[in-house]
């Protein structure tokens, strides 16, 4: 069998019959998109891939996203697959809302929904403009700078001032990287987990040390933070707070909600940053329309809540970003109780995956959907499981408008000051890794004046079979894969 010909079988999963792709379940995590693009041009909305007994369930169409991202008594998340024993670190750092389910996740999304309410979002402001003027302060004109670097390093700086006051960039960026890497080993070994192999026991071995040492982080952060005083409102503030009035919070729970609070926010929004400017870099007339809309509204050097508010084509730029390229690719459920989705009976534990970037890319759905338009949102207004970077249902993401205020405010900033050629004959490779859709390459640009529109670059690398860039995009070398 290859991989090209994934269809060896058609057996049931129960009645009436849905066609299994047998294979290995490991060529998922080795390149989600590819895969599923395989499975859904072979099966249609409903694919299961089957090894050894053991079978992954995708869902396709915006329907079976409702099925699957409403239902949250049947559809549970884990997103950790990997607990831990019951008083292990492992156990404590992964205790936040994406392992919760049922009654438990319902009252934490309440505490929760507070801290991340848009009555307290205008605190924000102040910190978000200020840390971009300090990222901007360094670049000049001329400069030729890694943006997924410097938006990776910005969120890490951004996501520690935001959610736990931290004005430390070196203990910010420490406490990020160990949180990038514990998710990465949770996803390996997760991945693992399905599979029996020796590989998998030592990562996982690995992977308890790793929470170990990240306990240990964010213990010593709650400890500055309590001896520290915050002038700017934060996320752990709030929490303190809740965990004061309430008295519902333990520490235990207070380290799984914030250690998860930083891993969702901060590699998120550093990809649709970086992703964003790269399609700005490479779509020259929507950078001229963007240069335009800001010159037009917004008067001073930092933009009011209010200037951002009439930045529509701003935001439109932002929705096709985050549709063309989401920044969360798949997410995943699992079956509590036995349930039937579309034609397959499905007994419970049974992992279900749904993809927004499948689902972003359906020429049903969307015109030229490989294509970046952000005129086309004029036109066309998709339901909650037709366009979904935040999910939908239950478990939408509860940072979402933190996140958009974020690259509102920061993008507005940025492209105040200056505009940006990719270099031309850059390889740009973009890739899902834990579920994350991001830059896997340098994306080296040129810092131009903000008067200058770019050209487009011609460049090669992975990015072609993600995204349908203009003409003169691709060297020669580099035809689009998919
Ligand atoms: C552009 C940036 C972001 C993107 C694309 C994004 C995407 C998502 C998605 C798709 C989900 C749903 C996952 C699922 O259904 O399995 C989610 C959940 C979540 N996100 Fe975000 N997110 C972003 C930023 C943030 C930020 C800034 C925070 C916190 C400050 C955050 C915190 C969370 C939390 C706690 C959940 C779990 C919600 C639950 O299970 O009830 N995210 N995010």
């Amino acid at each position: 069998m290859t991989q090209d010909d994934p269809v060896t079988s058609s057996i049931r999963i129960d009645r009436p019959q849905v066609p299994v792709s047998h294979g290995s379940l490991l060529q998922f995590p080795e390149d989600p998109i590819a895969c599923m693009r395989r499975l859904q041009r072979t099966h249609g909305d409903l694919a299961v891939l089957e090894q050894d007994g053991q079978r992954l369930v995708f869902v396709f169409s915006p329907e079976l996203n409702h099925r699957v991202l409403s239902d949250h008594q049947v559809f549970h998340s884990r997103f950790f697959a990997v607990r831990g024993s019951r008083h292990s670190a492992q156990r404590r750092v992964t205790a936040g809302l994406l392992s919760q389910n049922g009654a438990e996740h319902r009252d934490t999304r309440r505490l929760l929904k507070d801290v991340f309410s848009r009555r307290v979002l205008p605190g924000y402001h102040g910190t978000i403009c200020r840390l971009t003027e300090e990222l901007l302060e360094n670049w000049q004109v001329g400069d030729v700078r890694d943006l997924n670097a410097e938006m990776v390093q910005f969120m890490l700086r951004m996501t520690g001032a935001l959610l736990f006051g931290l004005d430390d960039a070196v203990f910010a960026t420490q406490l990020g990287r160990l949180i990038d890497h514990w998710v990465h080993q949770n996803h390996e070994v997760g991945m693992g987990a399905l599979v029996s192999a020796q590989e998998f026991h030592q990562k996982y071995e690995k992977l308890l040390e790793t929470a170990s040492r990240l306990e240990d982080s964010i213990r010593l952060l709650f400890e500055r933070h309590r001896r520290e005083s915050h002038e700017s409102v934060n996320v752990l503030s709030l929490l303190f707070e809740a965990q004061a009035s309430q008295h519902q919070l333990t520490d235990e729970q207070l380290t799984g909600h914030a250690t998860l609070l930083f891993a969702a926010a901060h590699l998120t929004t550093a990809h649709t940053f970086s992703w964003t400017l790269f399609l700005l870099a490479q779509h020259p007339a929507v950078m001229e329309r963007v240069r335009q809309e800001l010159t037009d509204n917004v008067a001073g050097d930092r933009p009011t809540p209010e200037e951002l508010e009439r930045l529509t084509y701003l935001d439109q730029v932002i929705r096709e970003s985050m549709r063309v390229l989401p920044a969360s690719a798949y997410s995943q459920r699992i079956t509590a109780a036995p349930v039937t989705l579309g034609s397959a009976h499905l007994p419970p534990g049974t992992p279900v995956i749904f993809s927004q970037y499948i689902t972003h890319h359906r020429e049903d759905i969307y015109e030229h959907p490989d294509r970046f338009i952000p005129e086309r949102w004029d036109q066309i207004n998709p339901t909650a499981y037709e366009y979904l970077p935040f999910g939908a249902g239950p478990r939408m993401c509860i940072g979402a408008p933190l996140a958009l205020a974020e690259i509102r405010t920061a993008l507005t900033l940025i492209l105040r000051k200056c505009h940006f050629r990719i270099v031309p004959q850059s390889t740009i490779n973009g890739q899902v890794i834990s579920t994350m859709l991001g830059p896997t390459s340098t994306m080296p640009a040129i810092l131009l004046e903000r008067s200058e529109i770019p050209e487009v670059s011609p460049i090669s690398g992975s990015i072609h079979s993600l995204v349908e860039l203009p003409p003169g995009a691709a060297l020669l070398s580099s035809r689009r894969a998919a």
